[in-house]
């Protein structure tokens, strides 16, 4: 089949990626010029697993093949995917500005039937935008093109995107046009083929399916979060509650790993519109409001004990930060916790030796040449003359680090861990003071 993505993001390419992979001719269109030049030269800018070999495989083979001209996209699909970005906008509100722009684009381009499939994650209503918006266009423009539009949210999972968009836990189809879902099954077929994963619905449950799924995940980490803080209080160890709790089946143990804030371009964003909707009806969204709080107040939980530890003297102090993507096996450092931590550890006037595997480019990116901030090469190389070590990211590289070399290497001999990846036990048998999320603080020094 014939597709088109507008977007080559990480949802856009993945999907145009996967999309060529079981054999359909898929163009990718992005207005980001330098992004379509690095594409087609072979160059992917963004970091997820396995997307290089696939992108390149599939380019070679012709089935997908990268644009920024408007007007040959809307010429080659007959779906027509939106997969551009939906930032939240100042009042938190999603930003339709690229959904719309690319709504004019079909409109203004269009010459025979089209499905525009919305992918980007937008509020409910945003389809019937659409609809309108392109209705008008072809109105002015005189002619009458038939076409539909379709929700078709995507779940995928930064780090596993591939694997997740191939084989889905779910698609969601939000149409009210039943030609539509069945060209849209045709579509997802090759995706579908173990058991019936395709659920079908209205338009506007389809767009609320996804805010309901991030927000969902969104309270799990916060309630955790809200009952770490709570353990610390009570001198409990949020890790034993955890397994306490994840034993029954109707809880579970996915999502409900306390720590330092959950972050990306998904869940701050989601949770915020999704309020700002509520509130836009005149509902007021109580649980997703402090959702959010919660949340906004976990990402300074490490900063304010190393505040605490070190008495408030922090000036001249340096501090290795390993992990800076907001989690594993993405570059991606939208709303990271990560951030947080550096800036405020920056304005008390310590430097800052970040390492991340992945997110280095992108952490240049954002800062520059901020003072204050080193971007290391090794996690080693970050330790080096450090006074103390942060953990904001569990990449797997950070797992078992040699404790011992550890305590030789900062000088106050002390981890703040936003990820509960150690063993309390094993840092304090190597002289290490260590903090981390709901358990209680194990010091070298209080034997
Ligand atoms: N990143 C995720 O894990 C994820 C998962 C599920 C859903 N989503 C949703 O998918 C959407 C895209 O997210 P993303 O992370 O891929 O965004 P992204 O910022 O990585 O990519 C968006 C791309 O769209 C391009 N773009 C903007 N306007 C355009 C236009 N008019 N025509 C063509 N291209 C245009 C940008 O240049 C950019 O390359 C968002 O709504 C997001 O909420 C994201």
């Amino acid at each position: 089949m014939k597709i088109t993505i507008f977007g080559t993001g990480y949802v856009g390419l993945v999907t145009g990626t996967c999309l060529a992979e079981v054999g359909n001719d898929v163009l990718c269109m992005d207005i980001d010029q330098k992004k379509i030049d690095q594409l087609n030269q072979g160059v992917i800018p963004i970091y997820e697993p396995g997307l290089e070999a696939m992108v390149k495989e599939n380019y070679q083979s012709g089935r997908l093949r990268f644009t920024s001209d408007a007007k040959m996209a809307v010429e080659h699909g007959l779906f027509q995917f939106i997969a551009v970005g939906t930032p939240p906008d100042e009042d938190g509100s999603a930003d339709l500005q690229y959904v719309l722009s690319v709504a004019k684009a079909i409109a203004e381009h269009v010459t025979e039937y089209r499905i525009v499939v919305d992918k980007s994650t937008v509020p409910v209503g945003t389809a019937d935008k659409v609809k309108s918006l392109i209705e008008t266009a072809l109105t002015a423009r005189g002619v009458d093109i038939e076409f539909d539009v379709v929700s078709n949210p995507e779940f995928l999972k930064e780090g596993s995107a591939i694997a997740d968009f191939m084989k889905p836990d779910r698609i969601i189809i939000g149409t009210d046009n039943p030609r539509t879902t069945e060209l849209l099954k045709a579509l997802y077929t090759p995706f579908n083929r173990s058991h019936e994963r395709i659920i079908d619905m209205d338009v506007r449950s389809a767009e609320l399916t996804k805010y309901a799924a991030n927000a969902m995940l969104a309270t799990k980490i916060s309630f955790m979060n809200e009952l770490a803080n709570l353990a610390e209080h009570l001198g409990a160890d949020i890790e034993r509650v955890r397994n306490g709790i994840g034993a029954d089946s109707r809880i579970g143990y996915h999502f409900i790993y306390p720590g330092c804030g959950y972050g990306g371009s998904c869940f701050p964003k989601d949770v915020k519109a999704l309020e700002r909707t509520a509130k836009e009806l005149g509902y007021q969204a109580e649980l997703l409001g402090a959702v959010e709080r919660v949340n906004e107040r976990q990402k300074h939980v490490l900063f304010n004990k190393i505040h605490q530890h070190f008495n408030g003297q922090l000036k001249g102090k340096t501090f290795a930060l390993w992990g800076l993507s907001f989690k594993p096996k993405t570059d991606d450092m939208r709303e990271a916790p990560s951030r947080v931590l550096l800036e405020a550890l920056i304005d008390a006037g310590v430097t800052v030796q970040a390492y991340d595997p992945e997110a280095l480019a992108e952490a240049k990116r954002i800062y520059g040449n901020k003072a204050g901030l080193v971007l290391c090469k090794t996690q080693t190389e970050a330790l080096n003359n450090a006074d103390a070590l942060c953990v904001v990211t569990e990449w797997k590289n950070f797992w078992s680090p040699d404790f011992a070399q550890l305590k030789l290497k900062l000088k106050a001999a002390v981890v703040f861990d936003g990820r509960n990846l150690y063993e309390p036990k094993q840092l304090k048998a190597a002289g290490l003071t260590y903090y981390c999320i709901g358990r209680p603080v194990t010091s070298s020094v209080s034997g």
